[in-house]
């Protein structure tokens, strides 16, 4: 049975959160919870009548700040983020290969998607690939800070994401262009930045992009390794 997730928008970093819900019994995971949406996250939470298992990071965050301390402390979820991002407080530390369980039988694959920053990681339930900022939409994340390497990012998407069944549903961390779902296929074949292009075409247009520091990054990235908490008032 496809079972799609909530999908979730914050406008001023283009940020996506997605909720994930067990069709037997409403249990819940979220999925990069944005710390200005608290109060609509957990209004979508209460309006649906979720329980609130396990609260996932793909990354610590450079462009937002995560809510994942506060919906931890509300709701008894617990908070899981890559190993490699060095986030402590959260109780779970995710490897490669790991299967986070919730409800009476969903289960999310962890994998591990370096490129963007060297810890980010990849989750997949049910055919849905959440990718974080390692691909998205037409594109992929910036890999020119936070231990990134375009590189590994190379890697990562052909080896492991381009490895995935076409039909795998790719939900990405954030998009600039109004778009909200993709697939691996249509990713193989029209990525602009990836689809039939060598490592070291990739490496190249990487290291051209010339990108601005971003105006969060001092903050938000101290905040989220402490899963948000120091920015909370
Ligand atoms: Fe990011």
């Amino acid at each position: 049975m496809q079972v799609n997730p909530f999908q979730l928008f914050d406008a001023e970093s283009s940020t996506f959160t997605y909720i994930l819900v067990s069709p037997d019994n409403r249990d819940a995971v979220i999925i990069d919870p944005v710390d200005r949406h608290f109060a609509r996250d957990m209004a979508h939470i209460e309006r649906l009548g979720l329980t609130l298992t396990h609260v996932l990071e793909t990354h610590a965050h450079a462009d937002h700040v995560t809510s994942a301390g506060r919906l931890r402390a509300r709701t008894g979820a617990r908070a899981c983020v890559p190993s490699g991002c060095d986030i402590p407080p959260a109780e779970v530390q995710l490897v490669d290969g790991d299967v986070i369980r919730f409800g009476e039988r969903e289960h999310i694959a962890v994998m591990h998607t370096p490129g963007h920053t060297a810890g980010s990681m990849c989750y997949l339930w049910r055919g849905n690939l959440f990718t974080g900022d390692t691909l998205l939409i037409d594109g992929c994340g910036r890999t020119d800070f936070q231990s990134g390497s375009a590189g590994d990012l190379y890697d990562s998407v052909t080896g492991k994401l381009f490895a995935l069944d076409d039909a795998t549903r790719v939900w990405p961390g954030h998009d600039y262009k109004g778009q909200s779902v993709s697939t691996i296929g249509w990713e193989k074949r029209r990525n602009a930045r990836l689809a039939g292009r060598s490592r070291e075409d990739f490496i190249a247009l990487m290291a051209a992009l010339d990108l601005p520091r971003p105006k969060l990054m001092d903050v938000a990235v101290p905040a989220n390794r402490n899963l948000g908490l120091a920015h909370s008032v």
